[in-house]
């Protein structure tokens, strides 16, 4: 399973960065804003400074929602690196527009997508990734990790080439069930990462072998 990390702030990115183990990054208007980056120069300078962090695929979002806006946003931000995946909000208009990219290979991530029926679309659109948001899923009562099996099955009937990005990850017990069900990706804030390193055990042992330890010198 490949580890994204879910934000558009360089100092976490590269911290997570340093760990080895990150394949990529997701954005989105909501994370590039909280981080204070105004104007189309800086939007795409950020986008930048990303692409040179991280060696791997870097998801930044579309704002139109008509298909030509759609696609004159979508070639701009491919143009600044082949590490970047246009995404794309999972409405008909997207759906025209990932097929539009797909059929001129770029990459694309199908997003704020809530159901079986809608991941089916976009992976027909063909969508390189698909971004279920499993954490708003569960906070509406409904079950995150099992629309994710429910995508796995599917895809898996057809042998589609849409990798599956489970995102709206909340915590660490969200990346194990996601790697239980077979997700392709998850896309995770820096905590929820960080959180898989945490068990108390580890932590008890480590003070008794270093405690044992000075009795060695
Ligand atoms: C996905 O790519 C989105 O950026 C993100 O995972 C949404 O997460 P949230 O529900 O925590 O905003």
């Amino acid at each position: 399973m490949k580890f994204f990390i879910d934000t558009a702030n360089l100092a976490q990115i590269r911290e997570a960065n340093d760990l080895g183990i990150l394949d990529g990054v997701t954005t989105n208007p909501s994370l590039m804003a909280k981080e204070g980056i105004k104007g189309y120069d800086a939007v795409m300078q950020h986008y930048l400074d990303i692409c040179s962090a991280v060696d791997g695929d870097i998801s930044a979002e579309v704002i139109a929602t008509d298909f030509a806006g759609m696609v004159r946003e979508g070639e701009e931000l491919a143009s600044l690196s082949d590490k970047i995946v246009v995404k794309i909000p999972m409405i008909k208009e997207g759906i025209k527009a990932i097929t539009y990219f797909s059929r001129k290979g770029i990459k694309t991530n199908c997003t704020l997508v809530f159901s079986a029926g809608q991941a089916l679309l976009a992976a027909k659109a063909g969508a390189t990734y698909v971004s279920p948001f499993i954490g708003r899923i569960d906070d509406a009562s409904w079950d995150g990790v099992g629309l994710i099996e429910q995508i796995v099955g599917i895809y898996g009937n057809y042998e589609a080439n849409t990798q599956i990005l489970a995102a709206s990850i909340r915590n660490p017990l969200h990346i194990v069930k996601c790697a239980e069900v077979g997700a392709d990706v998850v896309t995770c804030p820096l905590d929820a990462i960080l959180g898989l390193l945490q068990h108390p055990l580890t932590d008890i042992g480590l003070a008794k072998f270093l405690a044992d330890a000075q009795k060695m010198n």
